[in-house]
């Protein structure tokens, strides 16, 4: 399992959202050992507090709806009394229904894009300007910053890259994010702030465990049987971890990634190539 790098992120600022369980709470906790102060930004406060506490460090909880821009706008502004600076926002919150293409309803839509396009959007261009707002004027003034002036990751997926007839609305949403990645990288170019996303496979997280419940109900399975199936197709033979995931964000949030922006990776043992 990949381990963290001691001191990689040491006096970073990181606001991870939907980081108080799955693959956000594996991103808090590399981060963490890694030396940032991390803030999870988290819709359910007691899985947020529960994530603080377990983490330490200096980790701070915030509950938070992201799919509100006001909060998102406090937010930015009680980290930045409280934390000093932002360095790296990891887009991590979303939400999924399983269900058939056909049954998707107009609510269910709104409900996908709102966490997933418009919540991730208005994290990304909030934090943006404050991370903009902490670059002196002379080097803003030169239109050709010297180094990063910090990292954006968000979260698409494989479902990002290719259609899925159970998840429709959730596949339309991170196909966007992959868009928002690239726009955002480009906008954000000349402040040298990097912006990539991240697409995972399949992390058994509480997230695939109701897709599983869905899935294996829909097909005659049992409890963990769609799981397993979707396991067995991975040319790894392997689920993710969150660790697996927090590697590659740990990696893009570091310098060895200053020279990259606007990219997507895959991390997913092989299910996507491109
Ligand atoms: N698990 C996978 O296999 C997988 C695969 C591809 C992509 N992803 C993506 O990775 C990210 C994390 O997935 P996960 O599996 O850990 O999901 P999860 O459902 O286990 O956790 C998501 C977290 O986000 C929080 N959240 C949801 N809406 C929020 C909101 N409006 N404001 C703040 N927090 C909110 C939830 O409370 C939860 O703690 C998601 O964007 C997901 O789409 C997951």
């Amino acid at each position: 399992m990949p381990a963290p790098i001691p001191g990689r992120h040491a006096g970073k600022v990181a606001i991870v959202t939907g980081a108080g369980q799955g693959i956000g709470l594996g991103i808090a906790r590399r981060l963490t050992a890694e030396g940032a102060r991390v803030v999870i930004a988290e819709y359910n406060r007691a899985n947020a507090e529960a994530a603080a506490a377990e983490i330490g460090g200096g980790a701070v909880a915030y509950p938070v709806d992201i799919g509100e821009p006001d909060q998102v706008t406090q937010m930015v502004s009680d980290v930045v009394q409280t934390c000093g600076r932002i360095d790296f926002l990891i887009n991590n919150a979303g939400v999924n229904k399983t269900q058939y293409m056909l049954d998707v309803t107009p609510d269910d839509w709104d409900r996908v894009q709102r966490v997933n396009q418009k919540g991730l959007f208005f994290c990304l261009q909030t934090v943006a300007k404050q991370m903009i707002a902490q670059i002196p004027d002379e080097v803003k003034a030169a239109g050709k910053a010297p180094h990063s002036y910090g990292k954006i990751v968000n979260f698409s997926s494989v479902a990002g890259r290719s259609g899925r007839p159970y998840a429709a609305d959730y596949s339309a949403s991170k196909w966007a994010v992959i868009s928002i990645t690239q726009s955002a990288a480009l906008a954000l170019a000349a402040y040298n702030i990097n912006v990539n996303a991240i697409c995972p496979g399949l992390v058994p997280t509480p997230m695939w465990t109701d897709i599983d419940r869905v899935q294996a109900a829909r097909f005659g399975l049992d409890q963990g049987g769609w799981m397993q199936k979707s396991i067995d197709a991975i040319p790894l033979k392997r689920a993710a971890q969150p660790e697996d995931i927090a590697a590659a964000v740990s990696f893009l949030c570091s310098t060895d990634a200053d020279y990259i922006t606007g990219q997507a990776l895959n991390v997913d043992g092989g299910i996507e190539m491109n």
